[in-house]
Order: structure tokens, then C-alpha cells, then sequence
């Protein structure tokens, strides 16, 4: 297990006061905190290292482009890829998405395909393939939940035709938690011959990631929301794909040479990083992947699925004041708790929370139609990462009985009053 105290001491940050009060950052599914570790990385490159890189043959080109290098390296490990050639460095899981979109959907979504989305992916995921739909004339299929959090399995299986020509969905939902089964959901949509892309935004950061057993052909990621900078993201994609994807993006370092009527692109990951890329980011990232796996992806995934079981057993003790959403079992959903107090507006839960110096976010978190099918104008979120305390977790729960408190007194209705001036 996880020692989160000893964690704690390298972010800076957790040891300031919010409104007097020591910050509880339970904002983690928007972006996570940097550790000390991936802040000097970042400043070292800059102070001793920095230049442009695979552009000079000057020392400091060349040390920045090993650096820039070695950065696929370590992410290729931390994803156990094949080979440090399948990793795209971007600059977020947005990026990633768009990337396949533009580079490999714009080329082989034809008039009459289908494309498969679920109700629960982030704008991030919807928006792209929507637009790519419109654009070819294909069509776009939702997959729809069950009431109790979990993707409708039954429902993909129907939906999946010998006209399924691309198959998109989160590995873990950014509202409800839901851990999706990748495997599954890969093996139907190869049946059909169909590409699958999983965005992996919400759970590369919080679980053992292995892109060789989920067997998906595309998976990305953001580097803000595993301790890294922003600015920083990852498109894994399989390699023989990749070689027949087309680059979204193109111009200088994409290509090997360039004639009036030819291009030769660069060979992988290259052709797909064009222009100068986010280098100081790209380096911070891979410390951020270091540091993760110094602690264990197993121990992060363990660690925030007892904040959660001990969170949702501590949500009792509020009686049915708190609704939330997904999956009932820790075991199926990341550290990510959805919830309204009954009778408040979300975001008056999310400034009254701020008042106590707790960071969570309110609104519908990029997933319209996910809180439109749950029948909510919005959710609060609480999400959970390794440097979380079983401690916070009950200042938390403080903090909603005094909400609670205040509700009560604030909305009883008013008695009357005599009145004893003149
Ligand atoms: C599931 C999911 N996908 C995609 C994104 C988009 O990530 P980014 O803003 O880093 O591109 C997010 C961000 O919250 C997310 O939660």
C-alpha cells in the first residue's frame, strides 16, 4: 500500500491555505497537482539542456533531442507498448482524439459507415467523430447505459454491424467512474473489422495500463492528469495502423524530403509530432510516469478505491440527503464520486465546499449527454488521486454536514416573528 502522507511532501501546493484552511484538492479528473520531481525536471531542461530539437547538430540540439527521445521511451514503458515508435506525444487527450479523427477517420469513414460512441464519453470523445460523421455522411450510434452506471453491453452487441467502421469509448467514465470492459467491447468491434479508439483520460493516471492486453488499436491520454504538465498527452496507437494512418497535422519535422509534386513523411513517431513540439512537457511528462511507477499503478488503484469505499460508507451517514451516480462497488469505478445534495444547486455545493478549502468541480464536466440521459442540470465531483487522505475524506464529510446544517435552518420556512419597534 501507499503511504499518501509521504507522497504528500513532494507537492508543494497541498501545504497551502484556501480561505485559511489547509486545501483538500479533490479536483483530480479535471487536473492533478505536479510533484517536486516533474517541476526541477522541467526547470533542469531549461537551465542546462534547452534547444530545439532533431533541427541542430549542436550539443544542446542534440542533448534535448535524446532527452526528447528517451521521453517516448519512458512512456512507452509505462503503457508497455511494443515499441517507443507507437507513442505520439501531444498535448492532450483532445489532440489524441482529433489526431485519429483527421488522420485516420477523414480517410476511411466512407458515405453509409457507422460509427459507435457511447452516451457516457467527454465531449472529447463525441464531438470528434460527430463532426467526421457529418462530413462523410455516416451515421452515429450511442450506446446507452444501464440505470446502475454500467455501459449496456447487450445494447453495443446489436448495435455492431458488418457497417461499423470505427468504435469510440472511455475507458472510465469522468462522471460516473465506470470502468468499462476494453477487452470486450475490442473483440466485438474487430469482429466487424472496425477500428477501435478507447480514451484512456480517466484511467491511465489511476490504473495498471497494458495496451497489449486491452487490445484496442488507439488509446490516449492527457499528461495533466497523472502529475504531468500541462500541455502534454499521449496517442498510442498500434504501429501497422499507424502506418496507414495520415498525418492531421503537417509541416516541418513530419517529412523526410519534400519535392514540388512529392512528400516522403518521416518515419514513426515523427510524422505525426509536427512543428516544434511541447519538449520541456514532453520531458516533464515521462518524470511524471517515472514517479508513477516508482509508487505502482497497483497501489494507486487500490489506494483510491478505498477512498471510495470508505467515502461512499461515510455517504450513509448523510442519509438520503446525497444522490450519487454509477456504480455502487469500488471495484468497478476509479475515485471519481458524482453527487447532488438534495434540494441544492450543484455549483452552490461546489462554492460552499470551496469555503472550507475543499477543491471539487460542479457543472456537467464535458458530458452534456450524459447528465441529460441522467435527467441532471449537473453533478458535484469529488476525484480522488494518490496523495488523497482517509483524513480529507472525513473533513469532507464535515464539511456536507455543515451544508446540510445550513440547508435546513436556510430553507425552513419561515415562522412568524413579532415585531417590538415602533
Ligand atoms: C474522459 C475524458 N476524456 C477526455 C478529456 C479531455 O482531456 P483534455 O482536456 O486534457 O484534452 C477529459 C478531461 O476531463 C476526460 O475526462
Amino acid at each position: 500500500m501507499l503511504d499518501p502522507e509521504d507522497i504528500r511532501r513532494d507537492f508543494p501546493i497541498l501545504s497551502r491555505l484556501v480561505n485559511n484552511r489547509r486545501i483538500v484538492y479533490f479536483d483530480n479528473a479535471a487536473s492533478t497537482q505536479k510533484p517536486m520531481q516533474v517541476i526541477r525536471a522541467m526547470q533542469e531542461f531549461y537551465e542546462k539542456h534547452y534547444a530545439n530539437v532533431h533541427r541542430g547538430l549542436h550539443t544542446l540540439s542534440q542533448e534535448a533531442s535524446k532527452m526528447y527521445e528517451e521521453a517516448h521511451e519512458v512512456l512507452a514503458k509505462f503503457i508497455n507498448a511494443y515499441s517507443w515508435r507507437e507513442v505520439i506525444l501531444v498535448s492532450n487527450t483532445t489532440e489524441a482524439i482529433n489526431t485519429v479523427a483527421y488522420g485516420w477517420g477523414l480517410w476511411n469513414i466512407r458515405e453509409g459507415d457507422e460509427i459507435i460512441i457511447t452516451i457516457m464519453d467527454h465531449h472529447s470523445n463525441m464531438l470528434p467523430w460527430r463532426l467526421i460523421a457529418q462530413l462523410k455522411r455516416a451515421k452515429v450510434k450511442y450506446i446507452d447505459i444501464a440505470n446502475d452506471g454500467y455501459l449496456r453491453y447487450d445494447q453495443l452487441e446489436e448495435a455492431i454491424s458488418e457497417r461499423t467502421r470505427l468504435v469510440a469509448f472511455p475507458i472510465a467514465s469522468n462522471v460516473l467512474g465506470t470502468i468499462n470492459d476494453a477487452k470486450r467491447i475490442a473483440r466485438l468491434a474487430h469482429k466487424v473489422g472496425a477500428v477501435v479508439v478507447a480514451d484512456g483520460a480517466q484511467s491511465v493516471p489511476h490504473m495498471p495500463t497494458n495496451v497489449r492486453e486491452l487490445e484496442v488499436d488507439f488509446l490516449a491520454f492527457s499528461g495533466h492528469k497523472m502529475l504531468g504538465p500541462t500541455g502534454s498527452g499521449v496517442l498510442w496507437g498500434r504501429e501497422d495502423v499507424l502506418e496507414e494512418m495520415k498525418p492531421f497535422k503537417v509541416g516541418g519535422d513530419t517529412i523526410i524530403d519534400v519535392t514540388l509534386d512529392t512528400v516522403v513523411w518521416h518515419e514513426l513517431p515523427w510524422r505525426f509530432e509536427a512543428g516544434t513540439p511541447n519538449i520541456a512537457e514532453g520531458i516533464g511528462l515521462a518524470e511524471a510516469a517515472k514517479y508513477l511507477m516508482r509508487v505502482g499503478m497497483e497501489n494507486i488503484r487500490e489506494h483510491e478505491m478505498e477512498l471510495v469505499r470508505y467515502t461512499l460508507k461515510r455517504f450513509e451517514e448523510l442519509g438520503d440527503e446525497i444522490e450519487y451516480y454509477g456504480p455502487r462497488n469500488p471495484g468497478d469505478k476509479t475515485g471519481v464520486i458524482a453527487f447532488n445534495v438534495k434540494g441544492l444547486n450543484h455549483h452552490t455545493v461546489g462554492a460552499a465546499l470551496d469555503m472550507f478549502g475543499i477543491a471539487v468541480r460542479s457543472g456537467m464536466h464535458c458530458a452534456h449527454p450524459l447528465h441529460r440521459r441522467l435527467g441532471l442540470d449537473g453533478t458535484v465531483r469529488a476525484s480522488y488521486y494518490l496523495y488523497n487522505t482517509f483524513e480529507e475524506v472525513d473533513y469532507f464529510i464535515e464539511a456536507l454536514e455543515k451544508i446540510l446544517h445550513l440547508k435546513k435552518n436556510l430553507l425552513r420556512p419561515a415562522t412568524s416573528t413579532t415585531c417590538t419597534g415602533t
